[in-house]
């Protein structure tokens, strides 16, 4: 039997989430979503769930709960639900940042309650997001298959083994997106000073991207082979490759993934 599923907050994740399990068939009268904003809701209503603007309802009507609200008000949204919790529930929280013991200091959760952390990331918006899940506990296999299918309705999904794993997910796929958007944003522009016009330098540096990307997924070979395959001796990508070399791109690139792991883990902390 289909779980009903309840999402405390309506904005751009819970209405990417939603989206994807209605296109993927989950039936849109078993999901329930609160949220303040008369305009979210009626975005949300649009897909045919049930929408509210009380959060109680939400724990009232549904078994399986998405905290899909800002890390900022997690406490003030979770503490008038403090206790209304049952052995039922499963809690998930997507707030970026909030570990699970708070989450369950929060809303009174006993030890035995489940509560799954979930971090996806920005491409979930348009189906092509990269979700991991984490609990405190030991889930059984069905259980995580059934809460990771929440996630791959937006992208794809996979269970880490604990909070640790978190941050360096964080780190990774969380913010991700933004270093990917760095080098096409620095290819741009490299682009227009070697002359191309901006509309020419955007469609070049995107379909590049794009294909890089689709390419690297779909061959057996790991990426770095995958750039010898383009490098002939001599020539211009081996060019441009010593220059990333000289800069010594990889040690750059490990300093910033450790930075934002350790900044995971101090946000976590506060
Ligand atoms: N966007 C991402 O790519 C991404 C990636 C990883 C993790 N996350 C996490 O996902 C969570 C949601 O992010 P988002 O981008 O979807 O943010 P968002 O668009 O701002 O959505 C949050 C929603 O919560 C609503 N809200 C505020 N107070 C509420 C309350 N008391 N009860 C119920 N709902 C309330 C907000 O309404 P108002 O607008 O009226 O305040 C808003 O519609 C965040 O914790 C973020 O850390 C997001």
């Amino acid at each position: 039997m289909t779980a009903h599923l309840g999402l405390i907050g309506g904005g751009n994740m819970a209405y990417a989430i939603v989206s994807g399990l209605i296109a993927s068939g989950y039936p849109a009268n078993h999901i329930h979503v609160s949220d303040p904003s008369e305009t979210s809701r009626d975005r949300l209503s649009g897909l045919g769930v049930h929408t509210t603007d009380k959060n109680q309802d939400i724990v009232a009507r549904a078994s399986v709960i998405i905290f899909a609200v800002k890390p900022q008000v997690f406490r003030a949204v979770g503490e008038p639900l403090a206790g209304q919790f049952s052995q039922q529930h499963t809690v998930l929280s997507i707030c970026a940042g909030i570990p699970i013991k708070r989450i369950r200091e929060v809303l009174q959760l006993s030890e035995e309650q489940r509560v799954v952390r979930v971090m996806p990331n920005t491409p979930c918006l348009i189906g092509e997001g990269m979700s991991c899940l984490t609990s405190d506990r030991p889930v059984a296999e069905a259980e995580k298959a059934s809460l990771a299918a929440l996630f791959t309705s937006c992208g794809q999904a996979l269970w880490v083994a604990d909070e640790e794993a978190i941050d360096a997910v964080t780190a990774v796929s969380g913010s991700g997106p933004a270093y990917f958007f760095l080098l096409m944003e620095s290819m741009m522009r490299s682009a227009a000073r070697l002359g191309l016009p901006e509309s020419v330098a955007r469609q070049l540096v995107l379909q590049t991207a794009v294909g890089s990307a689709l390419m690297a997924r779909q061959a057996s070979d790991p990426p770095a082979v995958l750039r010898a395959q383009v490098t002939s001796p001599g020539g211009t990508t081996q060019a441009a490759l010593e220059v990333f070399e000289e800069g010594d791109f990889p040690g750059l690139v490990d300093q910033a993934l450790i930075a934002a792991r350790d900044r995971a883990f101090a946000l976590a902390q506060d």
